[in-house]
């Protein structure tokens, strides 16, 4: 009888750019950390390469792969179901591939979540929401579809602001309303939670978004997306204003471990996931 272990199991990422993606580090310092005997690899998939690259990760019995920019709308094409959120959110990035059938998932929204609810249940919440991009959308329905109340949507971008709200009105419980952004916007003093899901301050710690940072209230949770830096300067001005802060890491290392449980069915530990990019962005 043998007593090798020699297969892994198989995920990894599929997206281009795919160089500066520090997902394979921490999923993999999950496996060493828990002696899961599996591989993520990072893999460079052009557009036009994505349904081959689905077929070789079927033909090697893959359990499953992320994907990332340009493959979470194009990738649906390729599945054979859909989970709930992902269906409404209308993009994946997550796929698990078993008994040769694979199925969508969205981990951006459920990451965001799992961070959120280790402060707070976003049931019966108000939500002010920066941005109407990608990552909104996702925290959008998944906060909806976890009983948060009402969504406020601010953006820029009228139309996009307003699709997202109109999406959350018509597929959820929740209700949600576009406000046109503002120069200096104040946040209502009724959110409980406001989140820049915007990319403002992604690799500069001193952008900020144009609102009233003295709007923000002790009380009341401030969550950034922004990973790199993940202390931005809004949750800097959060903190002084004595608001909970939570940073776009603790999303980014929850995105990881919801994939992980979707394909191994293992939950794994936050904390060497979170000290791996700590120490990649310069933050331990
Ligand atoms: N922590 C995590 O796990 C995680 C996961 C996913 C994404 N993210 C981060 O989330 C950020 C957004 O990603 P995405 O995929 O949603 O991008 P996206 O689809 O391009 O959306 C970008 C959003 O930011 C808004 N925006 C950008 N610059 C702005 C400015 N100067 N003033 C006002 N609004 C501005 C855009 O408004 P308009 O509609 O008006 O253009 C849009 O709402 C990125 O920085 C990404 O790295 C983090």
């Amino acid at each position: 009888m043998s007593e090798h272990h020699f297969l892994s199991l198989l995920t990894g990422s599929f997206s281009t750019p795919s160089d500066d993606n520090p997902t394979v580090a921490m999923v993999e310092a999950a496996y060493r950390h828990h002696g899961i005997n599996a591989r993520y690899i990072n893999c460079d998939v052009k557009k036009d390469n994505l349904a081959d690259a689905i077929r070789g990760a079927k033909a090697m019995e893959w359990i499953g792969f992320n994907c990332s920019m340009p493959h979470k709308v194009a990738v649906i094409d390729h599945l054979d179901g859909l989970a709930e959120s992902a269906a409404i959110i209308g993009a994946v990035n997550c796929v698990v591939i078993a008994d040769g059938k694979l199925t969508g998932h969205n981990t951006d929204g459920q990451g965001f979540l799992t961070s959120l609810q280790s402060v707070t249940d976003p049931k019966d919440k108000r939500i002010t929401l920066l941005g109407a991009g990608g990552a909104a959308r996702a925290i959008a329905v998944e906060l909806a579809l976890a009983g948060a109340t009402h969504i406020g949507i601010v953006n820029r971008d009228q139309s996009r602001g307003e699709s997202l709200a109109k999406l959350i009105s018509e597929k959820t419980k929740a209700k949600a309303d576009f406000i046109p952004w503002t120069s200096g916007y104040r946040v209502p003093e009724t959110t409980d939670v406001l989140v820049n899901a915007t990319s403002i301050g992604l690799g500069d710690a001193e952008a900020l978004p144009d609102i009233d940072t003295g709007s923000l209230r002790k009380g009341m949770i401030v969550a950034d997306v922004i990973f790199n830096p993940p202390r931005t300067h809004l949750l800097r001005k959060a903190e002084e204003q004595g608001a909970v802060t939570l940073d776009g890491l603790g999303m980014l290392v929850n995105q990881g471990r919801v994939g992980i449980k979707l394909w191994t069915g293992k939950d794994v530990e936050a904390s060497v996931m979170h000290a791996t990019l700590a120490t990649l962005f310069g933050v331990a």
